[in-house]
């Protein structure tokens, strides 16, 4: 009997919104919006402090702390204290990652275990869905829907979510509510 290749935890799992769209915009030469192709350099400082980084000998070319270089974690803990109100431990509360799809990926393996359940505010970004699938979660979605006695010309200010329906999306199974804000796609910002 031949033994499948991959593993259970993937399946369902075969397409990808990027794979496609970016396939599709090549194929009738459209204007790709799904992703960004910047036609400028980086600000020189930027480029300056790479060069300074990559020509800094040996020292600079080590394994850095698992949870991020502490220079980094001690800045990003005095700037995200300020914007959320409350004292960040550089050492013990951030986790610096490769992008927000391993930081999302680790924290869905982290967090969810087989049958639980895991809130999701539509539309929202692809990869929610089958990193909760991965980890052997189920994706309960809650849409955003048009405020009540908008006009025909909606901003993403109109589009709303009902504490109700988001209240009886709520079981004893529910592990976590994914809240992305500014959301992508709308750019809408929650209000909390
Ligand atoms: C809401 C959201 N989640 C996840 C990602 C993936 O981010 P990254 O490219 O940093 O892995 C993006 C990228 O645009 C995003 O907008």
């Amino acid at each position: 009997m031949s033994r499948k290749l991959h593993a259970r935890r993937i399946e369902g799992i075969d397409k990808n919104i990027w794979v496609e769209f970016s396939q599709l915009a090549a194929d009738y030469k459209a204007v790709n919006l799904g992703q960004g192709f910047p036609d400028f350099s980086p600000p020189h400082f930027i480029q300056e402090a790479f060069c300074k980084a990559l020509n800094g000998g040996f020292s600079k070319h080590q394994y850095t702390r698992a949870f991020g270089h502490p220079n980094l974690v001690k800045i990003l803990a005095k700037f995200f204290s300020r914007i959320v109100g409350r004292e960040i431990d550089p050492m013990e509360d951030i986790l610096v990652s490769v992008g927000a799809y391993q930081a999302l990926f680790c924290t869905f393996q982290a967090l969810i275990d087989e049958g639980d359940e895991v809130i999701i505010v539509e539309p929202f970004f692809d990869c929610y869905q089958p990193m909760v699938m991965m980890a052997g979660g189920t994706a309960i979605y809650v849409p955003l829907k048009p405020r009540e006695g908008c006009g025909p010309v909606l901003s993403s200010a109109d589009w709303v979510l009902s504490p109700e329906e988001l209240a009886s999306k709520f079981s004893p199974r529910t592990k976590a509510i994914v809240i992305n804000t500014p959301n992508n796609p709308l750019g809408k910002v929650k209000d909390l």
